[in-house]
């Protein structure tokens, strides 16, 4: 009996992984092993996608194994091999693509001293890289690109009539080159270059643009943004401090949020993707209040001065998209935080 529930499971699997692998087609995601791609890459498993990840080394297993343990990875995953500073390094994994989500970009953290050089040329000549690959691809559709709302949100608040951001804003050159926010300017430059690469070669392109991401990752290797909060909840104040006034959002918001832009036909241009903004005074309020049992900092200087703008993000919620909240994004990522050990609650 066990074993012919067992067979018909088996069965039920084998023409339920046929049925999702024919309705819904092939996608390239870039830099796969990263936190945010790496959720991205769950979600379209789970709608049943065919995806092909890109990573530096495949046969990382520290960097890859997570996605391996994903429901319908075995079946619908391939991952190959692929550089941003090599020409030509993502013709083969967007060939057979209907769909592409660049993603890869280097986030690194304040303290690289070459941050500059390693965060613009990737940025800005990887995404021209694999715009060219996309151009070359015969069953092409849509290329979804993953820019930041630090490419909006760099600007100074005394010289503007109102301060509420949207997608016709960008972000001030002069003002990150005096800031050395060199991640923004790289946001800035990128995503332009690639707005004017697809016009100029008709790919059809749509941006994301994403706050601080928040939530659980996949990957027991923590990126820059995931480690930032990591220190802020064990009590430091230094990386936390520069961010100034921030957006906030949940992973899984803007996962979704790259599927919904992918498959929604009318979707045009750029989309800002955050659920909330707050100084960060205000976030280290909330975040006392919900985990007493950390040693979150009281207060944090703001190095910007006074802020106050909002990012209207009524083009997304316009799709069909609803934001989680702060308190459900927090929750998330403590809870991942401390199932992988990283985080351990100490009664202050
Ligand atoms: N995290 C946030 O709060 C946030 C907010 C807004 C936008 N974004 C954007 O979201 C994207 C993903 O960021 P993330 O937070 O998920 O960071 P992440 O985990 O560090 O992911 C970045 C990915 O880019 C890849 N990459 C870097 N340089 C590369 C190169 N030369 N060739 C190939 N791949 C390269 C990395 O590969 P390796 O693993 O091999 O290093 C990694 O997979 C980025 O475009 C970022 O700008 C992030």
């Amino acid at each position: 009996m066990r074993s012919w529930i067992c067979i018909k499971s088996q069965l039920h699997h084998f023409q339920f992984e046929r049925m999702v692998s024919s309705t819904k087609g092939k996608v390239c995601v870039t830099g796969a092993s990263g936190f945010l791609a790496s959720w991205l890459i769950k979600r379209l498993l789970e709608c049943g996608y065919h995806v092909i990840g890109t990573v530096r080394d495949p046969g990382n297993r520290k960097k890859v194994g997570h996605l391996w343990k994903l429901p319908g990875a075995n079946e619908r995953l391939q991952l190959v091999r692929a550089d941003l500073l090599e020409e030509g390094s993502f013709d083969d994994a967007v060939m057979a693509c209907e769909g592409v989500f660049h993603i890869a970009s280097p986030v690194l953290g304040k303290s690289d001293s070459n941050c500059k050089e390693a965060t613009l040329g990737p940025a800005i000549n990887g995404t021209l890289n694999v715009l060219r690959s996309c151009k070359k691809s015969p069953f092409l559709k849509r290329v979804v690109l993953t820019s930041s709302s630090s490419a909006v949100r760099i600007r100074d608040e005394t010289q503007q009539p109102e301060l509420l951001w949207d997608e016709t804003t960008w972000s001030s050159v002069s003002l990150c080159e005096k800031l050395q926010l060199w991640y923004a300017l790289a946001k800035v430059f990128a995503e332009k270059a690639a707005l004017d690469f697809a016009k100029e070669n008709n790919i059809d392109l749509v941006t994301v643009l994403p706050s601080f991401v928040i939530g659980p990752s996949l990957s027991h290797e923590l990126c820059t943004t995931a480690s930032d909060i990591l220190g802020l909840l064990q009590g430091d104040t230094d990386r936390f401090t520069s961010y100034g006034r921030m957006g906030y959002v949940h992973i899984d918001d803007v996962a979704r949020s790259h599927i919904l832009v992918y498959e929604t036909p009318e979707a045009r241009g750029r989309y800002l993707c955050s659920s909330v903004v707050l100084d960060n005074n205000e976030l280290v309020g909330l975040l006392t209040k919900q985990f007493p049992v950390f040693p979150i900092p009281r207060r944090l200087s703001n190095p910007y001065g006074k802020q106050a703008y909002q990012l209207n993000t009524s083009k997304l919620q316009g799709l069909g998209l609803k934001f989680k909240g702060v308190q459900e994004m927090f929750n998330d990522c403590v809870e991942s935080l401390k199932d992988q050990g990283h985080l351990l609650e100490c009664p202050l």
